[in-house]
């Protein structure tokens, strides 16, 4: 059976291609703060501040490594730039090297924050220009992955959404579902505009990375791209939850916007083209994820 390392194993991202690859690889996940409880894989605990964590890899020796793990919420990286750096800039460059020498495909996952959401819309070939101190670390480990690993991915995507795997999360949609089952008004921004993409699907598409000869930078995002106002009325009316707890807010009343791109607009033209894996429909995204709504706690 193949081998697969996953940092980040406990987050959204992670715990879905965690479950998903476990009845078909053996998967090895690090978490750092929140296990979970899941016994197909093996639980490592890793701080990756500590930068010391080759000798997992020697021991292991993977086929492949999906490196999700990072600081990710861009307040906190704004105000915390050298832990930013060491966490998602050097713990990628040594994961980088350590897979290149171990001969392990390496998979990274990166953001389109590495723009600055002026341009209409957004290929692999367009230049990049991060407003943040987030986006900035992603570019920089995006840099460290191609120069350090021949045989790797980097993949950037918009908003992810669905659910953690083996957790009920407060990512953005386990939020609104949730806010929306206990009839909790929750501020959703109207003015930000992003292809998002549902965890499951975009897991699947990053396996089939894994498995096929594609090396190089790729963009996985939805089809289109919908507003936050939208992208929750879309949950509440599928999920038949009540809409009217959506209060439409301006982002800059929470965020600023010098530094968080109002539009993003992702083009997937080359995922569509090399991938066999179907990028989903937003819609058809929500039920794979939330339905049937009793996985929601
Ligand atoms: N979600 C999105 O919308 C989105 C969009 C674009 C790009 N991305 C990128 O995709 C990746 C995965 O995102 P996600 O949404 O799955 O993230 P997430 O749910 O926030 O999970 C973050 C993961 O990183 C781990 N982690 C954080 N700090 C760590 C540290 N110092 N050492 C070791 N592990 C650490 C966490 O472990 P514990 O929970 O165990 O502490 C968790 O497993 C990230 O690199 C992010 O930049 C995400």
């Amino acid at each position: 059976m193949k081998k697969i390392f996953i940092t980040g194993a406990s987050g959204l991202v992670g715990s879905n291609l965690a479950k998903l690859s476990s009845d078909f690889y053996e998967v090895y996940g690090f978490y750092n703060q929140n296990k979970p409880n899941f016994p197909k894989v093996t639980w490592i605990k890793c701080n990756l501040e500590n930068l010391d964590f080759e000798k997992h890899f020697l021991e292991i020796k993977p086929n492949f490594c999906f490196h999700f793990a990072g600081l990710s919420k861009v307040n906190f990286c704004e105000e915390n730039p050298k832990l930013t750096e060491i966490v998602n800039v050097l713990a990628t460059e040594k994961i980088a090297k350590i897979c290149e020498k171990i001969g392990c495909k390496l998979i990274f996952a990166s953001t389109d924050l590495v723009f600055d959401g002026t341009k209409k819309s957004y290929t692999e070939k367009t230049e990049t220009n991060p407003l943040s101190i987030y986006g900035k670390s992603k570019l920089e480990a995006e840099r460290k992955v191609s120069e350090n690993c021949k045989n790797s991915v980097v993949a950037r995507f918009s908003l992810v959404f669905g659910k953690n795997s083996f957790s009920f999360g407060e990512n953005f949609s386990e939020f609104l579902v949730k806010s929306f089952k206990n009839s909790e008004k929750v501020k959703v921004f109207f003015d930000q505009t992003r292809a998002t993409i549902s965890a499951k699907n975009l897991v699947e598409c990053l396996l089939e990375l894994a498995e096929n000869e594609f090396k190089g930078l790729m963009i996985l995002a939805g089809n289109k791209n919908i507003s936050r106002v939208e992208f929750a009325e879309r949950i509440a009316e599928i999920l038949k939850l009540n809409k009217k707890m959506i209060v439409p807010t301006k982002t800059e009343e929470i965020l600023d916007v010098k530094i968080v791109p109002l539009r993003i607009k992702l083009d997937n033209s080359l995922a569509k083209k090399i991938l066999n894996t179907k990028i989903l429909e937003f819609e058809e995204g929500i039920v794979r994820e939330f339905l049937p709504l009793n996985c929601v706690e």
